[in-house]
């Protein structure tokens, strides 16, 4: 048998029941890949229903307003993929009149979309033969082909391109590619798969050569950046302030609190001192009525370490003094309606454990 037929019927057999293998609707498959990066799928199957369920097709999804999409995306990080999936849907309306584009080099010119998207999308939608590339099929064709080029090199995507592009069904590339997914994610898994149930053994170069656990190899990120976040929960008489967050940073659009930023954590008093310099108050006019303990955030090339200052105020007029002193980012909002705001995952875990404040 074909290695394609092979693994069609492997696929046939053993897939999971997923929505968006369900449906030929490119918007659909586009936000399920989109949600996918970076997701593990029963979280992403949650967001993939509600997102669906709000926002049935792109002219809804181009219509709806930013700060909604993204307080539905809260929770699942990468921000900018929810951004750039509300400006992609507004040029589709505008260029396309409301209907995706059904050719590669349009789709790739989308914002947001990349190689993988794409051909997830071509073949999906369209039984375009494209092969799709995941982190799952560079494993599985790796080792089946015990290629020890780094698989994140320009050199190791080439070679497996090359090997997908030979290998991918003429008939139903759709199939094939999300075959291999498949196959990657549940049978030729990152640690201990089970070699002696597979139907690739007798075929797979690095299990014959034993190094299965060896393959794939990779370069190594780059360092990872340290950055602590000196958060001010300001409070008065039930009011707090938000700060949007619209540098070309983390959480782009998201709302955090005023904060100071250093390359590691000051003591309390240095602190205080900053905020009150800041601000243009005087210590006598605050009270810090808590300070937490550290919260750790992990990014992708950043960790995040947080400390929250609860800080309250000797009257309205010096609460007030600090919108005045930066009134583009910071709002003042009620205390009660600050999850309508979408907020990063870190400040969201504070306000949850710290539902007192
Ligand atoms: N991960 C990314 N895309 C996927 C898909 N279409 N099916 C299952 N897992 C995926």
């Amino acid at each position: 048998m074909k290695f394609s037929e092979k693994i069609i019927s492997w696929y046939i057999i053993n897939k999971r029941d997923l929505p968006w293998r369900k449906t030929a609707d490119p918007y659909k498959i586009w936000l399920s890949e989109i949600i996918l990066q970076q997701t593990r799928i029963e979280q992403g199957l949650k967001y993939y229903l509600k997102f669906i369920d709000n926002y049935p097709d792109i002219n809804s999804l181009a219509k709806a307003n930013e700060e909604q999409i993204l307080k539905l995306w809260q929770g699942l990080g990468y921000y900018s993929r929810a951004r750039n999936m509300h400006k992609t849907a507004r040029v589709i309306v505008d260029k396309y009149h409301g209907n995706f584009p059904d050719n590669y080099s349009d789709i790739i010119n989308l914002k947001g979309i990349g190689d993988y998207t794409v051909a997830a999308i071509v073949s999906f939608a369209y039984n375009q033969v494209y092969p799709v590339i995941d982190g799952n099929i560079m494993r599985f064709l790796s080792r089946f082909h015990e290629i020890k080029t780094a698989v994140n090199s320009a050199k190791g995507k080439k070679q497996l391109f090359a090997l997908a592009s030979e290998l991918i069904d003429q008939e139903q590339p759709g199939e094939f590619n999300q075959a291999m997914m498949e196959f990657g994610a549940l049978q030729c898994k990152p640690h201990n798969p089970d070699c002696k149930k597979c139907i690739f053994q007798s075929e797979c170069k690095a299990y014959k050569q034993g190094n299965v656990s060896d393959i794939p190899v990779k370069i190594a990120n780059i360092k990872v950046r340290k950055r602590y976040f000196h958060y001010f929960v300001l409070i008065y008489n039930g009011q707090i302030y938000l700060n949007k967050r619209i540098k070309n940073d983390i959480w782009q659009n998201l709302y955090d609190f005023p904060h100071l930023e250093a390359n590691r954590f000051y003591p309390k008093s240095r602190v205080i001192e900053k905020f009150t310099s800041q601000f243009k108050i005087s210590q006598d006019q605050i009270q810090i009525l808590n300070t937490s303990d550290e919260y750790k955030h992990i990014l992708t090339h950043q960790r995040i370490l947080a400390r929250f200052y609860v800080v309250t105020f000797q009257d309205q007029l010096i609460f007030q003094k600090i919108k005045t002193l930066n009134s583009n980012q910071f709002i003042c909002i009620k205390k009660e309606t600050i999850n309508k705001y979408p907020l990063p995952r870190l400040i969201d875990k504070y306000l949850t454990e710290n539902q007192n404040i």
